[in-house]
């Protein structure tokens, strides 16, 4: 979603500015734009299209002091008038990650008083309250919190000013904002991907934090406005790993990549010889001890991974449990059980749906919470008493692959330790599951191995406008999660369903232009799956198994059998998953579509 980069230097920061934004390009964005402080004059630029753009008007822009945005729109259609930076009066500029809720009534009474708005944003606002307080003599700090007192919603906000070519000022409340520290220069930004070419020294700030940057330093003011320090981290992201190297999109890259991630976020529970509760946290033991089910909450891709644990924890660790999607149960009239361990599932960890479930989980009285996520420094981490990271390292492409696959892992490894606390895993089985657990990576590479089939098949999909995934009870939410990757980046309509619902309804859809797309494992619900399959086949429905050995499925007319290389049990969803990311992302090839950043997705939605 929007992104931000600010910096302050004695050097020329445009080259800086630009970068940063093409870093952040992945998070998703419809207009760009920048604006820096030269000779005491705002010099901004914007454009509707790709950063790429704008490096192309801004030949010959220099300053030392800059602000620059990447805009998903929420207020006001994609265009340049609603591009950030949003400029006050040729003195203040504003760039703005969030969604400030009582804009309206602010608009009318600045309007009122003289302002004249030409965009149709909420940030605006922001621009024109600030000045409001800086003309009346104040220092720009001040006159950026006296601002956020009058602001309801979510923010982080970067400020300069066109007279004050030495000083950038920056707030964070419920969307993420980071320092970025160097050597008489320093900076912000959103995410730290953003400053990697020129710092890996970050200070994560906190909700309410509003800061005074110069050259020379820092100064930090909490949510009381008192001065305080955040801890200076250097951040374990490096510059290579969010390069493409030889592949040709991100998404294909995380794909490949999914062996080594898994075998990093296996590490910690792998080394010993049994998997202990100390992986998600210290406090897990005692907490686990005292919860008597599970609430999972989380979107998109990453409930998936919710919905295929509720089938782990419930068969092997005999744990109820219940998933919800984020933004449904935010607003939901739940039953609370205090019991109930919360767990949240999230790439990004900066969801603001899960955040905001989360958050509501809590106000009704849940004391028990764990984080399952792929960014250590993220909100979520940072407000949940346990937490495992998932080690996928960093995910671009705007379709989840590398993150759902460990997210499972994490998921799986949680119901074994489950399972041992309430003594329902022997000895024996414990081990076969560390075994299973271990071989996993190299499983998941030989599935990889598939690609080049799985290309050639991709052609027969190109032409297609809908396509249906069937799975059943494990693999299900594999049916769904192939379902959504294909929607998301190819375009074409998708839908899933437990293949035992076909007779329920979908089946009307079925015909010759409909291809079905099945996940075959080999196990105990594979004969009700063939017959489910016979029902689409004898409508004339296009057949694509995605089969494991020895299912016995023909290849025929009308059936196209992909051979998984082999069964892995409770782990197969993980291993299914892989040929159904694969297809999605062949489909998307064939049509042509922009894959790592398939229109109107973000990858961090930081707004509701
Ligand atoms: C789909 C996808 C999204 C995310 C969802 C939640 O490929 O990536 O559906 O899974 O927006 O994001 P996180 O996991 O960051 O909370």
């Amino acid at each position: 979603m929007c992104g931000i980069v600010g910096a302050v230097a004695q050097r020329n920061v445009v080259p800086v500015l630009l970068e940063g934004l093409q870093r952040l390009e992945y998070r998703g964005y419809d207009s760009a734009g920048l604006v820096v402080v030269d000779d005491a004059k705002l010099k901004r630029l914007r454009s509707t299209g790709r950063v790429a753009e704008l490096i192309q008007i801004s030949a010959g822009t220099e300053g030392r002091l800059g602000i620059a945005h990447t805009r998903w729109a929420t207020h006001g259609i994609p265009s340049e008038r609603n591009a950030h930076p949003h400029l006050s009066k040729d003195l203040i500029a504003v760039v703005h990650n969030g969604i400030i809720e009582n804009y309206e009534t602010l608009r009318g009474r600045l309007t009122r008083a003289g302002y004249e708005f030409t965009s149709d944003t909420d940030t605006e606002v922001i621009a024109h309250l600030v000045h409001s307080h800086y003309v009346s003599g104040m220092p720009l700090l001040r006159a950026l919190q006296l601002s956020l007192t009058e602001l309801v919603g979510a923010y982080a906000i970067g400020v300069i000013a066109a007279d004050n070519p030495d000083l950038l000022v920056c707030a964070r409340r419920g969307s993420p904002l980071l320092l970025g520290i160097g050597i008489g220069e320093n900076f912000i930004a959103s995410d730290v991907s953003a400053l990697l070419p020129v710092t890996n020294k970050v200070v994560y700030l906190e909700e309410g934090d509003v800061v005074e940057i110069s050259r020379q330093g820092y100064q930090i003011y909490n949510a009381a406005g008192v001065e305080t320090t955040r801890p200076v981290q250097v951040s374990e992201i490096s510059n290579e790993s969010v390069q493409l190297g030889n592949y040709r999109h991100y998404m294909q890259k995380e794909i490949h990549e999914q062996p080594e991630a898994i075998s990093n976020t296996l590490e910690s529970a792998c080394n010993s010889q049994s998997i202990m509760p100390g992986i998600f946290g210290a406090e897990a033991e005692a907490s686990f001890a005292n919860v008597d089910s599970l609430l999972i909450l989380a979107c998109g891709t990453s409930y998936h991974a919710g919905l295929v644990a509720r089938y782990w924890l419930e068969e092997i660790a005999g744990v109820q449990c219940t998933v919800e999607i984020a933004s449904e149960y935010r607003y939901r009239a739940s039953v609370p059980n205090p019991r109930a361990l919360v767990v949240v599932l999230s790439q990004s960890g900066e969801t603001a749906d899960t955040q905001a479930a989360l958050s509501h989980a809590k106000s009704l009285g849940h004391i028990y919470s764990l984080a399952i996520c792929n960014v250590p420094e993220s909100a979520l981490v940072r407000q949940t008493k346990l937490r495992f990271l998932t080690r996928a390292g960093p995910e671009i492409g705007v379709a989840s692959t590398k993150a759902f696959t460990t997210q499972l892992v994490a998921l799986f490894l949680l119901t074994l330790v489950l399972a041992k606390q309430r003594n329902r895993l022997t000895a024996e089985c414990e081990q076969q599951h560390l075994h299973a657990l271990r071989h996993l990576p190299a499983a998941t590479q030989k599935v990889l191995d598939l690609e080049p089939k799985i290309e050639k098949l991709a052609e027969r999909f190109a032409s297609k406008h809908h396509a249906l995934f069937l799975g059943r009870g494990l693999h299900y939410p594999i049916a769904l999660e192939g379902a959504l990757k294909l929607k998301e980046i190819s375009y074409i309509h998708a839908e899933a369903y437990p293949a035992g619902e076909l007779k329920h309804g979908p089946l009307a859809l079925v015909d010759k232009d409909m291809p079905v797309i099945s996940v075959a494992p080999n196990d105990a619900l594979l004969e009700k799956l063939k017959s489910n399959l016979h029902e689409v086949r004898a409508r004339g429905g296009e057949l694509y198994v995605f089969a494991d050995a020895n299912t016995h499925i023909q290849e025929e007319d009308g059936v196209h059998i992909m051979h998984m290389p082999e069964h892995a049990g409770y782990l197969s969803p993980i291993l299914h998953t892989i040929p159904l990311q694969l297809l999605a992302y062949y489909v998307a090839l064939q049509k042509g579509t922009d894959v790592d950043k398939p229109r109107n997705l973000a990858k961090s939605v930081t707004v509701e």
